[in-house]
């Protein structure tokens, strides 16, 4: 008996291994002989390769050491990726995902004590399957969060705005107590399987204010007020931030999102404040999102320049958080490059031709070639696509085709997919 629960033992314990040695299903669908050389990409890249072909480099492995690469999901990958080539080619070439919409508020709890958690289970299937590490997007914002949560009466059917203008928003305490009630459902539920949280998504002001108010859409800092009397109005981002550590434990890697830090340097300065003074008050966020929706017109120098500044932030963690020392990051959490810029920005439809691709090819090389940097010195753990591929983009439109991503509409990778695997490679010294 002895002999046969060790057998079993040994049999469970090998298969485990070779389970997570290999990376699951992404052995099964890439050629083990490749050798991410240059001389190999040089070949390689006068090929018209689909992302899902067994002969293609999976991107991620470029990065190995360096960085995760990501993208968005839709949840359900797991179930089709045989048969679909954009679920396969997610499943190969990318170690990190996210859900584009469906791990919002507005999806997960639309109403009170309604819960929607299906893609969300079915993203952590596909997580599992290609061995990613996973990002929950995003716990608290102004959009995308049901507005019953806002309102005095949650029936009301007025608008959020309208409820605002006459007085019937909720209260301070009903706002935590509904936000409270999502977290201890939603954290629970994720917390050994999504490693990284976008808790607040997007609270620094593009005017004036520090934070955002009604001004631009979001009635979080009026209705929490400036509950410790320090003069800012950022004390709901403090209660989500240790509501989700409570819930969720120290294991989570907690993090702050927001867009235009990458060429905005007055937006940086006021993520940098904002984080230090949460810091500074023993609030653990372990990082920053540079969302980067960028354009093919990216002054790369200042967005080097905007990612130093709260790199700086990672010595102040460590001496708030010494236990944790090391552990803060920067996260490029929803990368694609806007190819209507100049003066297509207002154009109609525009035939993308080879110069074009070729002139984004080298600003994704330059762009990468500057993450790299930060890469290397281990502050950014992870670069992640807001979309497969061109026909998957939020910033597409029916007159406006735009080609922003590293993979064309027919699932065959572009010039700037090679691009972006050279600057790694140059990092890497193979
Ligand atoms: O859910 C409804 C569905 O019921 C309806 O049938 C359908 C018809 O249009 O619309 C659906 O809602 C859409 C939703 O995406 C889900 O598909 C919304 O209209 C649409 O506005 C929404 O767009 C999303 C946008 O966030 C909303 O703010 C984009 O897909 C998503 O890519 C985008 O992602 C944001 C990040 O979360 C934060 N940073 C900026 C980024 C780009 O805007």
């Amino acid at each position: 008996m002895k002999r046969l629960i060790s057998f079993i033992l040994c049999v469970t314990v090998a298969l485990s291994l070779t389970s997570c040695s290999f990376g699951g299903v992404k052995k099964k669908l890439t050629d083990p002989d490749l050798t991410y050389s240059m001389e190999e990409l040089e070949e390689l890249q006068t090929r018209e390769l689909k992302i899902s072909d067994y002969e293609l480099p999976a991107l991620y492995k470029y990065f190995e050491g360096k960085c995760r690469i990501g993208v968005v999901t839709d949840g359900y990958e797991y179930t089709n990726y045989e048969t679909d080539d954009r679920a396969k080619g997610i499943l190969k070439n990318y170690n990190a995902y996210v859900l584009e919409n469906a791990m919002k508020p507005d999806h997960c709890n639309p109403a009170p004590g309604v819960y929607d958690f299906d893609a969300a289970d079915a993203f952590v299937k596909t997580g599992e399957l290609g061995s990613a590490e996973l990002r929950a997007h995003t716990v608290v914002w102004h959009s995308q969060v049901p507005e019953w949560w806002f309102k005095a009466d949650p029936e009301d059917t007025g608008s959020v705005k309208e409820c605002y203008k006459k007085g019937r928003l909720a209260t301070r305490e009903q706002l935590e107590e509904r936000l409270r009630t999502y977290i201890d459902e939603l954290v629970p539920r994720y917390k050994n399987t999504v490693k990284y949280w976008d808790v607040v998504n997007e609270a620094i002001s593009d005017n004036d204010n520090i934070i955002k108010d009604h001004t631009e859409k979001s009635y979080w800092s009026e209705i929490f007020g400036d509950v410790d009397g320090d003069g800012y109005y950022d004390d709901y981002i403090e209660y989500a931030f240790n509501t989700v550590r409570e819930v969720g434990g120290d294991d989570l890697v907690l993090m702050i999102n927001d867009y235009y830090m990458e060429w905005d340097e007055t937006k940086t300065q006021k993520m940098y404040d904002t984080v230090e003074r949460m810091l500074r008050k023993g609030v653990r966020i372990d990082g920053v999102g540079f969302q980067s929706h960028i354009g093919s017109d990216i002054d790369i120098d200042i967005y080097r320049k905007n990612l130093e500044k709260i790199s700086g932030l990672s010595k102040i963690y460590d001496e708030c958080f010494p236990e944790y020392k090391g552990n803060f990051r920067i996260q490029i959490t929803e990368l694609e490059m806007n190819m209507r810029v100049g003066e297509l920005a207002d154009a109609g439809f525009h035939p993308w031709s080879d110069e074009d691709y070729a002139y984004q090819a080298d600003v994704y090389y330059r762009l990468f070639d500057m993450l790299m940097d930060f890469a290397d010195q281990g502050i950014i753990d992870l670069i992640l696509f807001w979309g497969t591929d061109d026909g998957h983009s939020w910033i597409n439109s029916d007159l406006k085709e735009n080609v922003p991503l590293l993979v064309d509409r027919k699932y065959r990778v572009k010039p700037a997919y090679w691009a972006v695997a050279r600057a790694a490679i140059e990092h890497s010294g193979k």
